[in-house]
């Protein structure tokens, strides 16, 4: 039986077109049939490798899992972005490959974003998911996180509700 290691480390410019990758299929898995197909395909295409390699360059801090030299999933995070919430950091973006989700990954992802912020020192998290992307609210739910605040995102003429996890 082969041992394959996961490593969970920065994102390098030459990540890029893997982390695309894993954006595109996890977005589709995550949000077909939520987000209207015309919205989710332009979000999608904006975000292909150039725009990742810039991301990565710039200040925004990206994070990837790599498996057996396979990169899984990916976080983003930074300073929180909603005044009303008094935490500090802020875990923008967190998607695993379909064929990674189920098995504890995002958990030790989390995990690891979590400690990133505070290496940063940040204190406390929020993050933000769709109200109807139940995997991923049953996931902040499990691991700890209160529901803190609610907001509406917009995608072409359909209204979703998202809602505010925060970790004190
Ligand atoms: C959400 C996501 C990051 C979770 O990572 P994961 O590796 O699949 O989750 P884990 O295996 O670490 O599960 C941890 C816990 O979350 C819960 N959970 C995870 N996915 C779930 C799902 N689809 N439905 C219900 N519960 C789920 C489980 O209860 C699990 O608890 P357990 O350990 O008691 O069984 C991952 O599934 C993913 O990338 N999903 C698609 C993209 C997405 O929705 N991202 C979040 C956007 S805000």
């Amino acid at each position: 039986m082969k041992t394959l290691s996961i490593d969970i480390r920065r994102a390098d410019p030459q990540d890029a077109d893997a982390i695309a990758t894993v954006h595109d299929r996890a977005w589709r898995g995550a949000y077909a049939g939520i987000i209207p197909h015309r919205p989710l395909n332009a979000m999608i295409g904006r975000r292909g490798p150039r725009w990742w390699a810039n991301a990565i360059r710039r200040s925004a801090t990206v994070l990837v899992m790599e498996i057996g030299g396979e990169i899984a999933g990916y976080a983003t995070l930074g300073r929180n972005r909603a005044s009303e919430l008094k935490q500090n950091g802020e875990i923008y973006e967190l998607y695993l490959s379909p064929e990674y989700q189920g098995i504890g990954l995002g958990r030790r992802l989390f995990e690891a974003a979590r400690e990133m912020l505070v290496a940063h020192g940040f204190q406390g998290l929020v993050v933000w998911a769709l109200e109807e992307n139940i995997g991923a609210i049953s996931f902040y739910e499990g691991a700890g996180g209160r529901d803190a605040a609610e907001g509406v995102e917009v995608f072409d003429s359909k209204a979703l509700k998202k809602v505010a996890f925060v970790w004190d």
